[in-house]
């Protein structure tokens, strides 16, 4: 069982000794995939995909796999239900061997949020409400995989710590879906981390057990704006983007973070930002055979690449 610290308002839950089911090599071998956007149990091609690279992903010998956001194309925990049975049927559904977050798509039914504000013109706080709602809805189906405990319907941000033989992995996870509103995120897919969770992972009582750890921040939305001149882009841009990604990258630094995990744009992409090597897990749905690869040393090195299977 983990070991669980609560500090104030999120847990922090730490794995005294890793998996001993595997014999784990010095190397620690992660596997990263984004925007399955999962789209219902008729799309059986989908899912014989999903099938093909968890079953690579156990052949391959990796460590641990880190989904960072769109699970479902439309926000439906029947999508979520499928994600899970394919974890659970490789074996994959376990605090140490996975992690989750949310993206906008497991959040947010852009055609509910237009149906309702058309209809009904509702106050915003009813709305947001109905978006925590859902988002303790994702937390709770996927708690084992979150804080891996029965606490499990609010738990944004977390933090798990791995103690692998050579290295000690802290996974920090933030949400960055920001709720729909008409004016300020009228797609949906503006991002936003919350003051409060930019506070609890502020605090002394937080940074300093990360110290030991190779740190590796998780969110959904991207850091870098992809635009160009073009006022075209820019509008997406603006659609898409990370609303307070400054204060996010001052949170990093604090952190002492050398990766961050995200999705969001579709695109396999790695950058780098202060010192910090950002990582697009790119669609699984559009490219089903690609993932990112990260090898993580006993002297906290990192090695990155993109690898399409054969
Ligand atoms: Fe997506
Ligand atoms: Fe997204």
């Amino acid at each position: 069982m983990p070991w669980l610290k609560r500090y104030g308002q999120f847990t922090v839950l730490e794995l005294k000794t890793a998996s001993q089911k595997k014999l784990i090599t010095e190397i620690v071998k992660i596997a990263h995939i984004s925007d399955l956007h999962i789209s219902g149990r008729q799309d059986r091609r989908q899912l014989s995909n999903l099938d093909r690279l968890f079953a690579h992903f156990n052949i391959a010998g990796f460590d641990h796999l880190v989904i960072s956001g769109d699970l479902s194309n439309s926000a439906s925990p029947e999508d979520w239900r499928l994600v899970r049975e394919k974890l659970e049927s490789h074996g994959l559904y376990h605090w140490d061997k996975t992690t989750v977050i949310a993206g906008n798509h497991d959040l947010i039914n852009l055609e509910e949020e237009l149906r309702f504000y058309n209809a009904l013109n509702p106050l915003p706080m009813l709305r947001k409400k109905s978006f925590d709602r859902k988002m303790a809805e994702f937390c709770a189906y996927f708690q084992e995989l979150i804080t891996g405990e029965e606490r499990g319907d609010n738990a944004f941000p977390f933090v798990k710590i791995i103690n692998y033989p050579s290295v000690k992995i802290a996974f920090v996870a933030l949400n960055s879906v920001y709720p729909w509103y008409p004016a300020d995120n009228p797609l949906g897919a503006r991002g936003v981390i919350n003051p409060g969770q930019l506070r609890a992972l502020s605090c002394d009582s937080v940074l300093a057990p990360l110290r030991a750890c190779f740190v590796i921040g998780l969110c959904h939305h991207a850091y870098r704006v992809y635009g160009t001149d073009s006022l075209i882009d820019q509008a997406f841009d603006w659609t898409m983007e990370l609303k307070n990604r400054e204060e996010f990258l001052v949170l990093l630094q604090a952190m002492q973070a050398k990766l961050v995990l995200h999705g969001h744009f579709h695109r396999f992409q790695s950058y780098m930002v202060s010192g910090i090597t950002f990582i697009n897990g790119g669609s699984f749905r559009y490219t089903p055979q690609r993932y990112s690869e990260l090898l993580v040393d006993g002297q906290e090195s990192c090695n990155q690449k993109f690898v399409m299977l054969a």
